[in-house]
């Protein structure tokens, strides 16, 4: 469809004061009586509370192989309705979240364009937020603007109904329930082995525009003695706000072009693909960087118990053949991502008491 008019910018006071604070300080703001309300940066999150979402979303995972426990489980929020807000393509966050609401019986309405909305007539993304929280009690957003949810947020909670937002990835900034999913994973793969605690991850691949490895970084600092090895090409080396952050919190990192030499350290190996669709032309970006791809051959260089993950999707960086290796945890990964977020679901709403109670 047309646009009918340019999108309408408004101008919100106090907003520009709030952007500019530092996270620490503005965490609090998307906090109500202790406990998180807005998703929106990983940083939110410390270390009793992703282990409490671990351990609910085991329980969930638990609770749902009966017919009992799903029902149960469909009884705690089917007074509850979320809007799935997905104006930028997912596969994976979209389907999880819906799947997550489901699993909780909460109604879910969905836009998936904003060809389909009303900003095609100029409204603005704050009014259009605004509009959902009209009508529903959750809202989950995935959209191509760093710092769109926060903005969103921010202005839901200076009106008479602010409802939570939960941020399901901002432009190549932030993925905070990505990182939640890619936490429960890496503590399920090395249950065996005492947990995250003291391992070795390797995050390779576009590492400058890919916000999970952001977001997963930023959660390191909840973790002992955990170290990060970033491998990636000159022109996608991670960003320096990210290391400045690991510096600040004492978590050692060093940087590598050359994937092969740091394979057999490494307890976990996390890959990404190129995200082109931040350049200004993503059909410029033809280089696959096939010497940051995963391949058959290297399965003999890499630990019997190392982890291999992606966020997915995927288009080169792990040769397919490697699906069938025990080590490749990708898609029992993006499985994780249903039962966390249920799990992050049930805690916004309070609902995760009841379920732990289940097990007590
Ligand atoms: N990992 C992830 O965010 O996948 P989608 O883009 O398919 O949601």
């Amino acid at each position: 469809m047309d646009k009918y008019a340019e999108q309408t910018q408004q101008e919100f006071e106090g907003w520009e004061d709030f952007f500019h604070k530092p996270v620490d300080e503005k965490v609090k703001y998307f906090k109500r009586d202790g406990r998180i309300f807005d998703v929106i940066y990983a940083q939110q999150f410390d270390r009793p509370f992703l282990d409490h979402l671990c351990n609910l979303a085991e329980m969930i995972r638990h609770l749902a192989r009966t017919k009992v426990g799903q029902s149960k489980l469909r009884h705690l929020l089917p007074h509850k309705r979320a809007m799935l807000y997905f104006v930028q393509p997912s596969t994976r966050t979209f389907l999880s979240f819906q799947n997550a609401c489901h699993i909780l019986g909460l109604t879910v309405s969905e836009i998936r364009g904003t060809s389909t909305s009303s900003e095609v007539k100029g409204e603005s993304p704050e009014d259009t937020i605004r509009t959902f929280a009209s009508y529903v009690n959750l809202i989950i957003s995935r959209h191509p603007e760093a710092g769109f949810a926060e903005k969103t947020a921010w202005v839901l909670n200076q009106t008479e109904r602010p409802v939570p937002v939960l941020n399901g990835g901002s432009g190549p900034d932030q993925h905070p329930t990505q990182a939640l999913l890619d936490i429960y994973t890496l503590e399920r793969e090395f249950r065996t082995i005492g947990g995250l605690d003291g391992k070795k991850i390797a995050m390779v691949g576009d590492l400058k525009r890919g916000r999970t490895v952001r977001s997963l970084s930023y959660l390191m600092k909840n973790y002992k003695n955990v170290e990060l090895v970033y491998v990636a090409p000159q022109v996608f080396k991670m960003k320096d706000d990210i290391k400045e952050f690991l510096n600040k919190h004492n978590i050692p990192f060093k940087e590598t072009e050359d994937f092969e030499s740091i394979m057999p350290e490494v307890d976990a190996i996390y890959m990404t693909r190129i995200q082109n669709e931040y350049a200004a032309d993503p059909t410029s970006e033809a280089e696959t960087f096939p010497g940051f791809h995963l391949k058959t051959k290297h399965m003999s260089m890499i630990q019997t118990h190392c982890a291999i993950l992606h966020p997915l999707p995927r288009r080169y960086e792990i040769d397919v053949r490697i699906d069938k290796d025990p080590r490749a945890a990708y898609w029992r990964q993006e499985r994780c991502g249903m039962w966390i977020r249920a799990a992050l679901i049930a805690y916004i709403f309070r609902v995760d008491g009841g379920i732990t109670e289940e097990f007590n």
